[in-house]
């Protein structure tokens, strides 16, 4: 069966387009057939993923309008692009998204729009489907985490970094008590770590809080993951990368875990 892996935190900056679309690549390198979604308005994985926004083809937005019946009715199908670089399928995001929350305040069970549309003969055709959060609590959280298996939180080891955690383990707890009690957070994920006194401080206090819901691996800081964005390139692609190693690491942990 297909497992569904939202990545999330409502702070920006922490790292989630950067493993999710890591993420994404590793999965496949290790043999799975991976979708990724982008389901954030500022649309950075769609770009990493070297998107073209005028290839007339419908987006994320477009799908998530279409089933509330307020744009026209848009087949997922019609969503999946393929980029062969890094050999993913993903559904690209524009910046309409971003009035998402505001269009479907009134719309019945608005928080199960995303699940409605990942329908099973679609999803069933992959081994993983990684979603990319925006950074807010709002509707399209609770939507990505309404049809996930599981969360991974990435967490930039920096001062300030606890800031909003327990809201986010708050909003996962309600969603697993209300419309999803399969959904599992995979871990915590330390990203940007450095060997500095703030990072090592932040580090201890995240093991000692998640103990063994931290993961093992530890996402360094590099110049590199600037550098693979803007080679639109995963960094497992990239040869002898310590990030792209890292990342693979990852894989073979979120592959463990989901077991
Ligand atoms: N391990 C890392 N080392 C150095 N820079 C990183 C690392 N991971 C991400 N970045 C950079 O930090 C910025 C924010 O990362 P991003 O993945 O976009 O975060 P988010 O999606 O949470 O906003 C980006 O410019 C990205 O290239
Ligand atoms: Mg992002």
């Amino acid at each position: 069966m297909c497992k569904i892996i939202s990545i999330a935190n409502q702070k920006g900056g922490v790292g989630k387009t950067t493993t999710a679309f890591n993420l994404a690549t590793a999965l496949t390198v290790k043999d799975n057939k991976v979708l990724a979604i982008d389901f954030d308005p500022q649309s950075d994985l769609s770009k990493y993923a070297d998107y073209d926004n005028n290839d007339d083809k419908p987006t994320m937005s477009d799908l998530l309008m279409g089933k509330v019946g307020i744009g026209k009715a848009v087949d997922i199908k019609d969503c999946i692009r393929h980029n062969k670089l890094n050999r993913i399928d993903y559904i690209p995001s524009d910046i309409n998204l971003a009035n998402a929350d505001l269009i479907l305040s009134g719309v019945l069970s608005r928080e199960t729009i995303l699940k409605r549309i990942l329908k099973n003969e679609i999803v069933n055709q992959y081994d993983y489907v990684i979603i990319d959060c925006n950074p807010s609590l709002g509707v399209l959280l609770m939507n990505a985490l309404a049809t996930s298996t599981g969360v991974i939180i990435p967490v930039q080891t920096q001062d300030f970094a606890f800031d909003g955690l327990n809201t986010l383990t708050g909003v996962i707890t309600q969603i697993q008590d209300t419309i999803n009690s399969q959904l599992s957070i995979i871990g915590v994920l330390p990203t940007m770590v450095e060997h500095t006194n703030a990072s090592k401080r932040v580090l201890e206090q995240l093991e000692n809080i998640y103990k063994d819901k931290l993961f093992n691996i530890r996402i360094h800081k590099a110049t590199q993951a600037v550098e693979s964005t803007q080679l639109r390139k995963a960094l497992c692609l990239i040869k002898n990368s310590k990030l792209g190693q890292e990342y693979l690491d990852l894989a073979d942990e979120v592959i463990s875990i989901l077991a």
